[in-house]
């Protein structure tokens, strides 16, 4: 089956992060954790300063790493993810922070790997890298990697910096894409959407009302909201026309 294809139903479930209240978000361990409880999963993709694609949210390693305990990297403040190299970023521990527990590095490689062995899907967010690469080569090493690991079938690309979303398109144009949005809607969606040649719009709760999802679906879009960590919510969502919801809590919705 195809990504896309998970749209044919309603009441899809993500996992924002991984399982990421069972597990160090964005890691191997949190994907691990949300098997079974999930009909995808969604991790950040960044680009190391050396070009590699590791899978991290923020755009500083602070909070999910041990970077501020280590002398070396006292003088590297703010820890911009972009000012680290690979093996700089893969000499630093991502799991103590959140339960004393090391947990290497994940790398989006890596990722695939994990999805192409356990059969799972993937919602790659593209995290907004404009200020330190360009558009061309943040995309072409994402796809590059997809297309290595042949996995264009079980993966999304989504961005709030939604000028990669064309160039994913036009390399990729057998893997969907989606737009992120957070505080508005973008001047007359639909045709912005058109113009961006996406399949999917994915939106804060905060922006959802059954109007605009009446109209996006009626125009062919799918719909998805971030994030719903209330069953009560999602299904209230779920009713009014969305697909999918993302959640830090899977198991909430899928316990085994
Ligand atoms: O893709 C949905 C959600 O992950 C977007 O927000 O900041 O958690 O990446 P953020
Ligand atoms: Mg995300």
């Amino acid at each position: 089956m195809k990504f896309l294809e998970l749209f044919s139903r309603t009441g899809l479930i993500g996992a924002h992060r991984g399982a990421r209240t069972k597990a160090p978000e964005n890691t191997l361990r949190s994907l691990k954790a949300s098997v079974g409880h999930c009909d995808f999963i969604e991790v950040d993709v960044q680009l190391s300063r050396d070009g590699v694609a590791v899978i991290m949210h923020d755009d500083t390693l602070e909070r999910t790493t041990n970077v501020a305990k280590i002398e070396a990297y006292k003088s590297r403040t703010p820890y911009n993810v972009a000012d680290f190299t690979f093996k700089e970023l893969d000499s630093l521990d991502y799991g103590s922070w959140f339960d004393g527990e090391f947990e290497p590095l994940l790398t989006l490689k890596q990722a695939l790997q994990f999805i192409k062995e356990n059969r799972m899907f993937l919602n790659i967010e593209i995290k907004d890298m404009h200020q330190f690469f360009s558009d061309e080569q943040v995309i072409s090493t994402v796809l590059q990697e997809v297309e290595e690991l042949r996995v264009q079938e079980s993966v999304i690309f989504s961005s709030f910096w939604h000028e990669y979303l064309p160039l994913c398109k036009e390399r990729l144009p057998s893997v969907p894409t989606a737009a992120l949005v957070e505080d508005t809607h973008p001047d007359n969606l639909i045709e912005y959407l058109r113009s961006l040649h996406v399949d999917v719009y994915n939106m804060n709760d905060e922006l959802v009302d059954k109007e605009s999802v009446n109209k996006l679906r009626q125009a062919g879009f799918f719909v998805n909201i971030y994030t719903v960590n209330d069953p009560l919510r999602a299904k209230e969502l779920f009713e009014m026309g969305v697909n999918g919801i993302f959640t830090d809590i899977p198991s909430l919705y899928y316990p085994l």
